[in-house]
């Protein structure tokens, strides 16, 4: 594994503001488990939203005095305490590929387009974005950096703040963990899918039914740590390289019928995992299981290739190609908000990349 590309000694003291724009992304090909310096267990596959996404500025000034904090975190505004700790783990891993961040005072300020209390995780976004903002400063003093390489550092630094948001440099696919089905794949950063992918998937939509906004009560680092020691890790760790092959071959192809099997078995492998590690925890609702029956029932009456995904959380996420945008919202409509009407619903779709503003 060649890191030292991303190694940046350069001990120059430098102002720079930078502002970024990272949306969030949904995982095909779940990554769990992860081992060393956040180096994934098995390789993982994702489409990048649009709408759900973080902006950070970043303002970086030398420090003056010891006295003077490393950084300061707003998010909407507010000094947010709990994202401290996450925040300085993420600056301590990458500061060995920039030691002169440690000069230099951060003002990160911060916001999400969806709510904190969504459910919806905003860690891939946000580090994502820190870390595009934090590779743009570097770039004021290595002029000769091409724009490949600024994403593929940012995706690199982006990981070790958390490992899905390395993936969400890249859109509308990208990919992250060395796999033989990729060539170009790697451990230490994501890449995008480079070859043309199925008409049927251009500006694909996902809905995300939100139906527990509360903060999750194990975190997605813990539920890695325990894959460690899980009975079914190492046929779970194969099992995603072949469902990377078969995911990426129907992405390739619009083999939407075998996408709908792998994509729904990823997300249900991915809580079955949870729940048969030590010790064992679940994250889906009674209304999670439910809304899965009103979806395979709708797509079996309407043939209406409509099919789900999960996060590390209670939350669907309805995945369709936008041809059927009319016939799922009025499902949503008709069948879900009837059968449920305290859900809320977040209509996003598959996006292009970050956004420097
Ligand atoms: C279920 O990237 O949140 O969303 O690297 O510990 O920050 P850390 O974990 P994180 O894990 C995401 C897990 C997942 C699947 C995925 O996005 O691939």
């Amino acid at each position: 594994m060649n890191q030292e590309k991303f190694l940046f000694p350069n001990n120059q003291v430098i102002s720079h503001s930078s502002f970024w724009e990272a949306p969030s992304n949904i995982a095909l090909i779940k990554y769990w488990g992860k081992k060393g310096n956040q180096i994934p267990s098995n390789p993982s596959i994702s489409f990048l939203l649009s709408k759900c996404f973080t902006r950070t500025k970043i303002k970086f000034s030398p420090i003056n005095s010891e006295k003077d904090p490393w950084f300061t975190f707003k998010l909407n505004g507010k000094i947010k305490l709990d994202f401290y700790k996450k925040i300085e783990i993420f600056l301590d891993r990458i500061l060995p590929y920039m030691p002169s961040l440690k000069n230099h005072n951060l003002i990160i300020d911060s916001s999400n387009s969806f709510p904190h209390s969504s459910g919806i995780a905003s860690s891939a976004s946000s580090m994502a974005a820190m870390a595009l903002c934090i590779t743009d400063w570097e770039r004021q003093i290595n002029i000769k950096m091409t724009e490949e390489m600024f994403k593929m550092k940012s995706s690199f630094l982006a990981r070790l703040g958390s490992g899905s948001a390395s993936r969400s440099i890249y859109g509308p696919i990208s990919s992250w963990g060395k796999t033989s089905h990729l060539k170009e794949s790697s451990d230490i950063y994501a890449v995008p899918l480079k070859q043309k992918v199925h008409k049927i998937f251009d500006g694909f939509c996902n809905s995300i039914i939100i139906i527990d906004e509360a903060e999750k009560e194990i975190s997605s680092t813990e539920g890695h740590r325990l894959m460690n020691e899980h009975p079914f890790a190492k046929k779970r760790f194969y099992q995603a390289n072949q469902n990377f092959l078969e995911i990426k071959n129907s992405l390739l192809t619009g083999d939407i019928q075998k996408f709908i099997q792998i994509v729904e078995s990823e997300a249900l492998t991915l809580h079955a995992l949870m729940m048969t590690s030590s010790p064992s925890y679940k994250l889906f609702k009674p209304e999670t299981i439910k809304i899965i029956e009103l979806i395979k029932n709708y797509r079996e009456n309407s043939k209406n290739p409509l099919c789900f995904t999960l996060d590390a959380g209670p939350n669907i996420h309805l995945l369709y190609p936008k041809a059927y945008r009319k016939d799922v919202l009025d499902f949503i409509d008709n069948e879900l908000i009837k059968t449920f009407p305290s859900i809320k619903f977040i209509h996003d779709q598959v996006g292009n990349g970050p956004k420097k503003i």
